[in-house]
């Protein structure tokens, strides 16, 4: 079946394009590459031994998208693609607002004109904001704390709606928890243009040299060693969690919301130590002030995705590290 992926030259698309191909189905990647680079296709050929078949376009264009759904005889879609950086979206809301929740609309609309009616939709732990206990589970009360986060609720809102409307519809919404790592081959992996904004894309780069330490952002925290704890789940984990949201809608035909973590917390300290032990390389570090909307711990309950899924993470924090490391390593510019 040809599995249309939105955004799906990005960090997780591209993963789970790479585990897509394992499990037998046809991706098809539709970009605009706003954060991305073309090169990730060759990356991904190298990888999987086949030419990734790539649209390149905007999913703000419905009429496109639908040309796109029907010229390539889409049997279901993963929707990835959206701006992601918390910052960016409190100084240019507009810009989340139209391209997230936009996109998503767009994307319903052009599925809506032809008879693809499964999606899968990457949305995001954020949606808990300040959890009031750890491990967090599905029913958790959900509030958002920027406007990104907001953006993701109201779109698992919109999907919802649609269900409501039209019973027909099968939609998978995925709320990960921390993605990092990069693909065992070091052929593909996390690119952030800039200043990277979260932990692990920022360790890596002092550990390359390009930045002189890391800030850890907040030293006295209701937690072991007064870090933020996070769930971190291998973005290969995430990937094999993808092909199985998308096989669960495909056979058994009922929609789900569920959690992608691992169930276990860890340090800001935790993962520069492992991360030291797999690099080798020394990561310098110095306390500095909380960041503002972090929260203390963020942890999943993943049983339900076990349970309706059959999926689990089996990667550990090492396993992280050591895959993270591999890419940037090896590719000290990214894609460039
Ligand atoms: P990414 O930025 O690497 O990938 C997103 C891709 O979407 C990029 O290739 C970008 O070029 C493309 N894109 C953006 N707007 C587009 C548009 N209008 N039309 C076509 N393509 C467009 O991000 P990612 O980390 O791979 O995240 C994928 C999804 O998962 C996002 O929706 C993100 O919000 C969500 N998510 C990510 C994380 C994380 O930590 N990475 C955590 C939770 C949820
Ligand atoms: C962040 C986003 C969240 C988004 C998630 C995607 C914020 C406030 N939250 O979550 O909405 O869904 O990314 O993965 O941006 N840390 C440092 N130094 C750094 C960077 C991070 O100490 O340079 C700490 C943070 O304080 C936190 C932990 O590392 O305790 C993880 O941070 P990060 O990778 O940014 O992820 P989240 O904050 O969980």
């Amino acid at each position: 079946m040809n599995i249309l992926l939105t955004g799906g030259a990005g960090y997780i698309g591209s993963h789970t394009c790479a585990a897509l191909v394992e499990a037998g189905l046809v991706p098809v990647i539709l970009d605009n590459f706003s954060n991305s680079h073309p090169a990730v296709l060759e990356r991904l050929q190298q990888i999987t031994g086949q030419a990734v078949a790539c649209e390149k376009g905007d999913v703000l264009d419905t009429a496109w998208v639908r040309q796109v759904l029907e010229r390539r005889q889409i049997g279901a879609v993963l929707h990835f693609a959206g701006d992601k950086a918390v910052g960016e979206s409190v100084a240019q809301p507009l810009k989340y607002y139209r391209n997230n929740i936009g996109g998503a609309v767009s994307l319903l609309e052009a599925m809506q004109a032809t008879s693809c009616r499964t999606l899968v939709f990457s949305s995001s732990a954020t949606v808990y904001g300040d959890p009031a206990s750890v491990p967090i589970t599905e029913d958790f009360a959900r509030r958002h704390t920027n406007p990104y986060g907001h953006t993701k609720l109201v779109i698992e809102d919109i999907l919802s709606a649609l269900q409501v409307a039209d019973a027909s519809w099968r939609l998978g919404v995925l709320r990960y928890f921390n993605p990092v790592g990069a693909h065992p081959s070091g052929l593909i992996g996390e690119d952030p243009s800039g200043i990277p904004n979260n932990l692990m894309p920022f360790v890596t780069q002092v550990a390359i040299g390009k930045r002189p330490f890391l800030n850890v952002y907040g030293t006295d925290y209701p937690t072991p060693d007064g870090t933020g704890v996070r769930d971190y789940i291998h973005v290969q984990d995430l990937a094999e969690g993808h092909v199985a949201a998308l096989k669960a809608l495909l056979d058994k035909k009922e929609s789900f919301t569920v959690n992608l973590g691992t169930g276990h917390g860890n340090s800001v300290l935790e993962v520069v130590k492992a991360f030291e032990a797999a690099s080798g390389r020394p990561v310098p570090f110095q306390a500095a002030p909380r960041r503002p909307g972090d929260v203390a711990q963020c942890y999943a309950d993943p049983a339900l995705a076990r349970r309706l899924l059959g999926w689990r993470a089996t990667r550990s924090l090492d396993d992280m590290c050591r895959d993270a490391w591999r890419w940037q390593s090896g590719n000290p510019e990214g894609y460039k």
